[in-house]
């Protein structure tokens, strides 16, 4: 007789939007759990998409997909925030705060009834104040309340400096920390290849900064949403937590006396295990670096303090 006890892996994703089932996709195509659940409040949505999903399970197997309902975060090792009104031409992230903050209530109390011990991860934007939000409603301890952070914004940045030195985007070493949004900040002072300083011309890296800073503007104008990127990037993270990896990635955490910052979610290097967020990176940012961080996060409280929570 077998007696070995196979424990599934579950990542339950709310919201079948764009960016939650490319997600779903992403994970399914990489094998990274052994169940996704889609919840979305348009049932049917979810329901088409997990079939249209399960329909190539013959080309991939190994996974089971479907469209649930907020029970099935019982047992969940992942919790994929990603639902709620997305970003359309002329708004900022930060536009859909009041909107989003409103169905975070509902979500983070659905999902918290029966799931008290998963990682939450958070996509949608305004992304690192309603990781906040999750973390004040949710109760659950910091390091298991993480948001997409500036992971998408430091693989932007390290695709178009790889451009730019013709280098493969994985050996560069370049990182925007900050807000998720129009006020992140890029670490010039640090950016290496090899440990060697990047040395490129102001020009440039003007360019380079305002085509990261300004990549969502541009694809949403061009084609009405992003979901490639991001769900790599969630993709990044999951597998960093289920496989136990301490991977270094930019995520957004609750931070304590971060260069001078605290009680705000912000996009830093983190050391991601399967606890979540197992310990913060310092940096030793320049004092240029420093002032724009520290504005990034008091633009950040000033909406957080209008929310009233
Ligand atoms: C992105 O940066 C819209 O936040 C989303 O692609």
């Amino acid at each position: 007789m077998n007696t070995t006890t196979y424990k599934p892996t579950r990542a339950v994703i709310i919201g079948a939007g764009a960016v939650g089932t490319t997600t779903a996709y992403t994970l399914m195509l990489r094998k990274r759990v052994s169940e996704i659940v889609l919840i979305d409040v348009n049932h049917e949505k979810a329901v088409g998409e997990a079939l249209d999903m399960n329909h190539g399970l013959p080309f991939v197997g190994g996974v089971k997909i479907w469209a649930g309902d907020y029970s099935d975060c019982a047992g969940a090792d992942i919790m994929i925030v990603t639902a709620g009104a997305a970003q359309k031409t002329g708004e900022t992230r930060l536009d859909l705060l009041k909107k989003n903050a409103a169905i975070f209530k509902d979500i983070v109390h659905n999902i918290t009834q029966y799931n008290q011990e998963g990682i939450l991860l958070i996509a949608t934007n305004p992304v690192d104040i309603l990781s906040y939000v999750t973390l004040k409603y949710s109760g659950f301890p910091v390091h298991r309340v993480i948001g997409s952070g500036t992971l998408l914004d430091s693989a932007r940045y390290r695709y178009l400096l790889g451009k730019h030195k013709q280098i493969d985007p994985r050996s560069i070493h370049a990182h925007i920390i900050g807000e998720h949004g129009d006020t992140e900040v890029p670490v010039w002072s640090l950016a290496n290849v090899a440990g060697a300083a990047l040395a490129i011309e102001d020009e440039h890296k003007e360019r380079i900064f305002d085509s990261t800073k300004n990549a969502a503007y541009e694809i949403i104008h061009a084609k009405g949403a992003t979901f490639y990127a991001i769900a790599l990037a969630l993709d990044r993270i999951v597998t960093a937590i289920l496989q136990n990896q301490s991977a270094v990635l930019n995520v957004s955490t609750l931070l304590d006396q971060y260069n001078g910052v605290s009680d705000v979610y912000l996009g830093v290097p983190c050391v991601v295990d399967r606890s979540g967020v197992r310990e913060v990176l310092d940096l030793p940012l320049s004092e240029e670096e420093t002032k724009l961080f520290h504005q990034s996060a008091d633009k950040l409280k000033a909406e957080i303090a209008k929310l009233n929570l």
